[in-house]
């Protein structure tokens, strides 16, 4: 019996250019100077909300890129989605605030008048999360529905990775996202979530977070080729990792990266080639992006 695992990802590099402010009194480092549990950056564009990106700028050596820059006054608006969280100070969802100069923000506290805080200070109280919004209405690649991981902003949607995931197969037929050019100033974490399946449910008879144990492994192929053939073949670097779809290291914060820990966003991988080559073809990707205006990559792995 052939066991076939398939792999396959759709990634969409863009070349985001905002404009370059008159005078820059703000410089924010995506690297340096965010706090761990950061809020999602963001302004008000034409009506709605939107990411606030660093700014593109060829002549910024790429080790340097990421950097938020804001003219004195300009708006930031700093928002903690989610279920029992806000801003640890002042504790509310989404608060407004002013660039004054360097790192430091004027934060309009209620009834109290100005605050001046550095945006170290502005920390959410839990790790914002992403949400997965299936679209069971909309479906892709044939058998596959539609479904987007975003961000719920009050009444507004912030959304990041579409991806096309076929429920009945419980397998992800492609995922979609940006890269943005200034990709190599991204936010570095330590700390990562573990993966979630999203608020339906989509693993019908799966468990996931069994699946992807060695033990699990072990015994399927014993099952597959006959007892104590498991572990000839599920050792070491040897087992199946949740090998991400969209990458962890293709986006900017922190809140983006842990935005791609959902199950859709994951296919099965042998972990020599997550690590390896699958992780060298990663790198390169994000190279091409700081580099090139425009690409539309269409991948399709087999494992077997
Ligand atoms: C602003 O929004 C309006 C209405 O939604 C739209 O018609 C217009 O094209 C938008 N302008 C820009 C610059 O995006
Ligand atoms: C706080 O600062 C903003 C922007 O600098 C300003 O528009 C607002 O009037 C100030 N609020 C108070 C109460 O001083
Ligand atoms: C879901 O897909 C349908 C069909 O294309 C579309 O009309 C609808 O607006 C979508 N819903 C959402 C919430 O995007």
């Amino acid at each position: 019996m052939a066991i076939t695992f398939s792999l396959a990802f759709l990634v969409l590099l863009k070349l985001l250019s905002p404009q370059r402010y008159v005078k820059t009194a703000c410089k924010i480092s995506l690297r340096d100077d965010l706090p761990v549990k950061e809020p999602l950056y963001l302004k008000r564009f034409n009506g709605s909300l939107e990411f606030v990106l660093p700014l593109e700028d060829k002549t910024i050596p790429q080790k340097d890129r990421g950097v938020l820059e804001l003219a004195k006054n300009e708006e930031l608006i700093l928002a903690c989605p989610g279920k029992n969280n806000e801003l640890m100070s002042p504790p509310y969802d989404v608060v407004e605030s002013h660039c004054v100069d360097g790192k430091r923000l004027d934060v309009e506290v209620g009834g109290v008048g100005n605050k001046t805080l550095r945006i170290e200070q502005l920390e959410c109280a839990n790790s914002v999360r992403a949400v997965l919004r299936p679209n069971f209405s909309q479906t892709c690649a044939k058998t596959g529905t539609e479904m987007e991981i975003g961000f719920e902003v009050e009444t507004e949607y912030l959304p990041l990775i579409n991806v096309c995931h076929d429920v009945d197969a419980a397998d992800t037929i492609y995922v979609e996202h940006d890269i943005v050019s200034t990709i190599r100033g991204a936010k570095m974490l330590q700390n990562r979530p573990s993966f979630q399946e999203g608020p339906y449910p989509l693993y019908d008879g799966v468990n996931t977070r069994k699946v992807y144990t060695q033990e699990y492994q072990r015994q399927l192929f014993d099952d597959l080729l006959g007892k104590g053939e498991g572990k000839h073949v599920i050792r070491g670097l040897y087992y199946l990792a949740k090998g991400h779809l969209a990458p962890h290291a293709d986006f900017l914060y922190g809140t983006w990266k842990w935005a791609t820990y959902f199950y859709v966003n994951a296919a099965p991988q042998w972990q020599i080639i997550n690590g390896g080559n699958w992780k060298g073809l990663e790198d390169y990707l994000k190279r091409l992006a700081a580099e090139v205006p425009y690409i539309f990559l269409l991948q399709n792995l087999h494992i077997c």
